[in-house]
This record gives C-alpha cells, structure tokens and sequence, in this order.
C-alpha cells in the first residue's frame, strides 16, 4: 500500500456552518472536494499521527464512499486508530458517546442532518473535538483557514475495506476497528434511565410508536425499544437506513413527519409516538391528541428529570438557545437552578456541560440533550420522557396541562420564509438593525415594545464572544419576536422569526397557538416588513 500526495487547490467556500461543511452531494463529490476539507481538518487539529478518531455517518448517498476516502487519507497521515461504525453507519450522539468513552481525539460524523439525502440532495462533513462536541468556532476558523491554503493532500492507495464485520483491519500502519454502532449507546442509555420501569410500563398496555424516518436510529430503536424495553415488534416504523431516506426529508417536525400527527390525532393513536432525525439527534415528541414542541418539551422534562436515576441527584443548570421559548426558563427559577440562554448551535452548550454549569439543554430546533454525551440526542429525549411517563403514569397531554397549570404557557411558533434571496434578507436585517433604538415604546398590532437589540453571547467559561446572533424584540407583558437567518441552508437565506407570548389564565392555557399569537405574528411582518422586503406573503414552513 503506496502513500501518494496529491496537488491540489484551495476551493471556495469550505467554511464550516452551524455544524459542518453542509453541501449538495454533487458538490462534496466534486474533484477534491472531500479530500481538501478532510486533509484541512487534519491541519487544524496538528495532524492525526498517532492519534485515534471515530468515523461513521448517517448512511445517506455517498456515506460509505466518504468513509472509505477519509479511512485512507487517515492512514495516510499516520492515524494509530480510526474506530468506525459497523458500515459506516453512528448516529451522532453514539458517535458523541464513543470519542468520550474511548478518550480518543475527536472524530468525523458524516451527515447532513435533517436535510434529505440522494444524488442530488444534501451531503456534510462535521469534526466533533475530544470532548465528544461539534468542533467550537477557534476550531472551525482553523479548519476554514486551512482550506484556503491547502496544496496537497496525503492519501493511501488501497482497496476499499470491509466495513461489515465487526473486528480489526489494518490499513497501513493505521488499524481500522469496526465496531457495532449501537452496543456502547445503548449500554450509556441503560445506565441513565429506569429500564425495568419503563418495561412494566410497556408491559401493563402503554403503546407506542417511534418514526425513524428510514435513518439511522432504525438499528437502535430497535435494539433499544424492541428489544430491551419489550415494546412488540412494528412499534419502531420506518426502522430500515436508506440512502435516500425512502425518498422524503427525514426532519421530525409536524410537516415532515405528517404521518405521525395524523396517527396521534386518529382513532388508532397508540399513547406515546416520537420521531428522530437523519442522524439520531433530533426528536419529536407526540402522545394522543397532541404534538408537544421542543420548548415545552424541554421545560417538562427540567421539572420531571429526577425521576430517572441519571438525574436523581438533581441539575446543576439548564441552558437553552436563545430563540427557544421561555418555558424553561421558569423551570429553573422554581427549581433555583441557573439557565443560561445561548446562540443556536448545540456547539455552544458544549462548555457549559464541560464546566458542570448545566446538565440539561435544549433548543426549539427539535434538540434535546444532556451532559451524557456533547450533542443532542433524539433517543434519549424519548427514554426521558418514558420514564418520566413511568413515574407519573400520566398520559403526555395530561402532563403538559400539569405542567402549563403549574408554570405558565409560552404558546410558540416558528416561521420560516425559504430560499428568499440573499441580499434581500440581509438588507432586511440590517434595516432593523438600524432602527433597534427606537422601537421601545412604539406598539405595533397593539403590542408596545419594551426591549429590541441584537443578541451577542459570552462564554461565561472561556470569554469568547458571539456578535450578531439574532434580533430580539421584547413586549410588555412576556410576548417575544426573533428574527435571525440560518446558518444550515443551502440555497439563498432562510428567514427564521420566532414567535412566543405568554399566558397563564388558567382559562387560556389550551388555546390554538395561531389564535394567541395572531397579534405577535402581525407585528413581526409590520416591524420587519417580510412581505415588502422579501415578496413573501406567507411562510413556507410553520413549526
Ligand atoms: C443544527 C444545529 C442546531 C441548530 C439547528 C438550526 O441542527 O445542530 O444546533 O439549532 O441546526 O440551525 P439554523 O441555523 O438552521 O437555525
Ligand atoms: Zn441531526
């Protein structure tokens, strides 16, 4: 096996994104396209040498090419040893799990996430730092610097390996383990809940359904719930891993995962459902009659975690991204704990839970996770709320009215104009950036502001600061608008504007959320003027 170095160029537009290098396929499969980013990786991280990484991905198109490139070009640099996911396949929390279990230097998650996959959809290629986390920004500013300067690449020539057997194979001096991609998850989630609670709970009649959306948490919702918790079989849907998702987007939301609201609003709905994402980490959680969103779910599970033993002892903080609904934060207060309010990206949570500052965290992007692993994670979001149910043995409608009685509502929605033009949504911004210190006191759709500025963010560990993470306008009486664009599009911009207010009449605590926010939403067109700037009347995407 011959070590070549190849020549390349810099390529353009290698910077890495909210979390990783998220392109179409054809594009990451361009001429040394892959090669670059993965070679530029192994500059800001002083080169792999001796050094040992986990690799796996969530199975889309490309998936098992990419691994095999990215194993070659390992051993060309002098990797000791790359621990890789029986066919390339990890979710993203079990890969998150295995860099910390195995204390070893990082790895590389290949996915893009929600977004679908196939020949001509989306591809990405995320480096995760020993802490098992998304790399943070110094990392992913190194990695960026690095694709513009790259000259050659280091590459082995050699046979693709077998990835379907678990075991060892050398690959130059490099050894290439191949592990079950489900047995060291699944062992870190027996030691965080209350299996045989959750067992005797499925086995008294509590039905249930998880939606893997033909990714990769099939084989371990399977193991897991099948399996483990004796839940029958069929009550995994969608369980096998297809490179193109079954042809769909594999995004736990209400529009993406249709299938499930519809089953839960119907006659046949079983007591608990939830879905997962492309890569394991997002979920959606849903029980007869309703959809709970990701805010509420994760103030619900703040209150309810001490019932799995993980969690027994308590929280040490909550965090949240900021334009997550504030339901959490009025958890915290009551339970006296801190909540720290953070820029989207779970990469931002990572020194919070690396300092013990917070145990829990979550984002209204359908992210839940804990200190157990540095991403978020959709499979653990369901065992929680199982055991939770385990404990209370009430339904999950019935918990979320405990909960609104006991702390409030903040009604929430997410509307998302797609693929608007770039410069246009820009100039949006930066009009309304202009104009920050003169909304207090104005009213719009009878709302009158108290507070409007831009969200920047510091560590409280490690000093750095984030400017520019989205512009916030606060009303009188706990009504919220944010306005901030994607950082995980692909085509133009994404406007995301986040709308909340707060209620808690005992009378209007199970309102439909459009009609409370009515006010909120017109406000957010008249302050920003979307439809004048944009040309969009109506968002594409409602969560
Ligand atoms: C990814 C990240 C999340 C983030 C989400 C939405 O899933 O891991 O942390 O909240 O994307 O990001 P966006 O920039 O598209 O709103
Ligand atoms: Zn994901």
């Amino acid at each position: 096996m011959q070590k070549i170095t190849v020549e390349t160029t810099p390529i353009e537009g290698q910077k890495p994104g909210t979390s990783g290098l998220r392109k179409k396929t054809p594009v990451l499969m361009g001429p040394h396209y892959l090669e670059n980013f993965v070679q530029s990786i192994f500059t800001a991280i002083g080169g792999v040498a001796g050094k040992t990484l986990v690799l796996g991905g969530d199975g889309r198109y490309f998936n098992d090419r990419a691994a095999q490139v990215i194993l070659r070009m390992a051993a060309a640099g002098g990797a000791a040893r790359i621990i890789v996911g029986q066919g390339a396949l990890l979710s993203t929390p079990a890969a998150s799990n295995l860099i910390r279990k195995r204390g070893t230097d990082g790895g590389i998650i290949l996915s893009a996430s929600h977004n679908p996959g196939g020949p001509d959809e989306d591809f990405g290629v995320k480096f995760n730092t020993p802490n098992g986390g998304p790399a943070p920004e110094e990392v992913t500013n190194r990695i960026f610097e690095a694709t513009r300067t790259i000259a050659s690449y280091d590459i082995l020539e050699a046979q693709d390996l077998d990835l379907s057997v678990p075991g060892e194979i050398k690959l130059g001096e490099t050894v290439v383990e191949v592990v079950d991609p489900v047995a060291d998850y699944a062992e870190l989630m027996e030691s965080l809940f209350d299996f045989d609670a959750i067992r005797r709970l499925i086995a008294g009649g509590f039905t249930l359904c998880f939606d893997a959306m033909h990714a990769v948490t099939g084989p371990y919702a399977k193991a897991i719930l099948e399996g483990a918790l004796g839940a029958p079989e069929g009550s995994v849907i969608n369980a096998l891993p297809s490179p193109d998702f079954g042809g769909g987007h594999p995004d736990p939301n209400p529009i993406w995962a249709k299938p499930l609201v519809d089953l839960v609003m119907g006659p046949e709905a079983p007591d608990f459902a939830a879905a997962s994402d492309g890569d394991g980490d997002r979920n959606m959680i849903l029980g007869r009659g309703i959809v709970v969103t990701p805010s509420d779910s994760l103030a619900v599970l703040a209150a309810n975690a001490a019932l799995a033993p993980g969690y027994a002892r308590g929280l040490s903080g909550v965090a949240r991204s900021m334009p997550t609904s504030r339901a959490v934060d009025r958890v915290a207060e009551a339970l006296g704990i801190d909540c720290y309010e953070t820029p989207t990206g779970w990469k931002f949570f990572g020194n919070l839970l690396d300092a013990g500052r917070a145990t829990l965290c979550g984002e209204e992007s359908a992210g839940t996770g804990s200190d157990h692993v540095r991403e978020k994670d959709g499979l653990w979001a369901v065992l929680l709320w199982l055991n939770v149910l385990a404990g209370t043995r009430l339904s999950v409608a019935d918990t979320m009215r405990a909960h609104w009685r006991a702390y409030g509502r903040n009604y929430y929605t997410r509307h998302d104009y797609e693929a608007v033009d770039k410069d246009k949504a820009e100039a949006m911004l930066e009009a309304l950036r202009g104009r920050l210190e003169d909304l207090p006191g104005q009213s719009f759709a009878g709302r009158r502001i108290e507070m409007a500025d831009e969200f920047a963010y510091d560590d409280p560990v490690d000093g750095a600061r984030s400017t520019g993470q989205g512009i916030r306008i606060h009303f009188e009486g706990g009504a919220r608008i944010v306005y901030r664009l994607s950082g995980t599009g692909t085509v133009g911009a994404t406007l995301r504007v986040y709308l909340e207010d707060f209620v808690d009449d005992p009378a209007r605590l199970e309102l439909p959320v459009e009609e409370v926010l009515a006010d909120v939403i017109s406000a957010a067109d008249e302050i920003a003027g979307i439809r004048a700037r944009t040309g969009r009347s109506e968002p594409d995407v409602r969560t």
